[in-house]
């Protein structure tokens, strides 16, 4: 197993009523609470209006920072930087999915410095040497921002879309209650659980392949998602599936199951600059992206794949070559995908096939789990997926 430091200080509350833990917790902080949420669905949930009487109760002084859409964008983090400045915040309360997370975590760390944060975090990747605490209450799991010190921004008018990461950005605390889930519109459930079995893809299809535990347990957790998302979207009010949906998202990006391994994320940046281009959400571009890259890169690590086919797709292996196992494998991906309603080409989702190379153009390549990319290697892998 390759050497690893593995650090995370973010406390998880879990399960029916996680909320009674908010007031502890605001009373370990100073008056000043930036509340942050997206477009609304906590105050049809009624969930906001929990939040503010726990608040209001525990004596603190509530500024807003609300509209926070989905693949948020640098002006709600100015705005945000801006109320933290002004009104000395002690806390951001993050109430939301990944978009609201993220957008807290670039407030936190803007806050917190005279340099503007696009430039020196997300552009520079400069070190953030101390940021505002963060709080989460999660709505939506998908992405693991409630459990990790990663965020992701875009600059619309770049059409870039990037991340950040530092530990000063680990949330403090996540508040994580499976039947603030049961609200999720179909589309959503779909996307978080494409999210979550991409980032444990990111992890699993990586070197060394050396008996890690790591990779049983990625096996795992891809089963318990299939399993459980199937219940979710035929019974939203699943309390099990839901719990167990919830922490699976978690556990695939809190970096437990990358520890020790090389780790690959390039289907992330393509799919990065899919949605700065064309703001389509990241589950969705996502689910386009992984089975074509999988296609692409398969040669590189061709017993991973097998593996990958057998024990967690249930492909049988008996007169096939190890390519012809491989492949159908990966098929059984882009099927499970479509099967449960996420876009599976670019088509469907709007992106012609002439924008191709000025999207590639803007990949932020990573050094790849097994073997790096180019810029006409993701134009390929792009142009299988139109
Ligand atoms: O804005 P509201 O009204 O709250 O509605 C949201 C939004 O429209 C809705 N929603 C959330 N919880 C709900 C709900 N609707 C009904 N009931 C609920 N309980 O869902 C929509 C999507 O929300 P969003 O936060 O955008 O989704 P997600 O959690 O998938 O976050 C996606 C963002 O996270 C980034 C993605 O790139 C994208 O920008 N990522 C962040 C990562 C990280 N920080 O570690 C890693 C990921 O790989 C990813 O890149
Ligand atoms: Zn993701």
């Amino acid at each position: 197993m390759q050497a690893f430091t593995f650090y995370n200080p973010t406390k998880v509350y879990f399960g029916k009523n996680a909320i009674d833990n908010l007031a502890k917790e605001l009373n370990n902080c100073g008056k000043n609470i930036l509340l942050a949420y997206g477009g609304g669905s906590i105050i049809r949930s009624g969930l906001y209006d929990t939040v503010t009487a726990i608040c209001a109760r525990c004596g603190k002084t509530v500024y807003e920072v609300s509209g926070i859409m989905p693949n948020p964008r640098t002006e709600k983090v100015y705005e945000g930087i801006e109320i933290c400045k002004k009104r000395d915040i002690d806390l951001i309360l993050a109430v939301g999915g990944g978009s609201v997370i993220d957008c807290c975590k670039g407030i936190a760390a803007g806050a917190k410095t005279e340099r503007d944060f696009w430039q020196a975090f997300y552009r520079n990747k400069e070190e953030c040497l101390a940021a505002t605490p963060i709080g989460v209450i999660l709505t939506l799991p998908a992405t693991g921002s409630e459990m990790n010190s990663g965020s992701v921004v875009t600059k619309w008018d770049e059409n870039l879309k990037t991340d950040y990461t530092s530990d000063c950005l680990y949330p403090r605390f996540a508040i994580l209650d499976p039947t603030y889930t049961y609200t999720l519109p179909r589309n959503q459930i779909v996307y978080g659980a494409v999210d979550t079995l991409a980032h444990i893809f990111e992890q699993y299809f990586s070197a060394p392949d050396d008996g890690n535990p790591s990779d049983y347990i990625s096996e795992a957790l891809i089963e318990n998602v299939r399993d459980n998302v199937g219940k979710a979207l035929e019974n939203p009010e699943d309390y099990d599936a839901r719990s167990n949906i919830m922490w699976d998202s978690t556990m695939a990006l809190n970096r437990i199951i990358g520890c020790g391994k090389n780790q690959d994320w390039n289907s992330h940046m393509i799919e990065h600059s899919l949605s700065g281009f064309y703001d389509i959400p990241h589950g969705a571009g996502l689910a386009i992206v992984f089975p074509n890259w999988m296609r692409y890169v398969r040669g590189n690590c061709l017993k991973r794949f097998v593996r990958f086919a057998v024990k967690v797709w249930g492909v049988d292996p008996a007169g096939k070559t190890d390519d012809e196992i491989a492949l159908a494998g990966i098929q059984a991906v882009q099927d499970y995908f479509a099967s449960i309603g996420a876009p599976t080409t670019l088509t469907e989702v709007g992106i012609p096939a002439e924008r191709i190379p000025e999207i590639a153009a803007k990949v932020e390549l990573t050094p790849g789990g097994y073997a790096p990319l180019t810029v006409d290697d993701v134009i390929k892998i792009l142009q299988a997926a139109v």
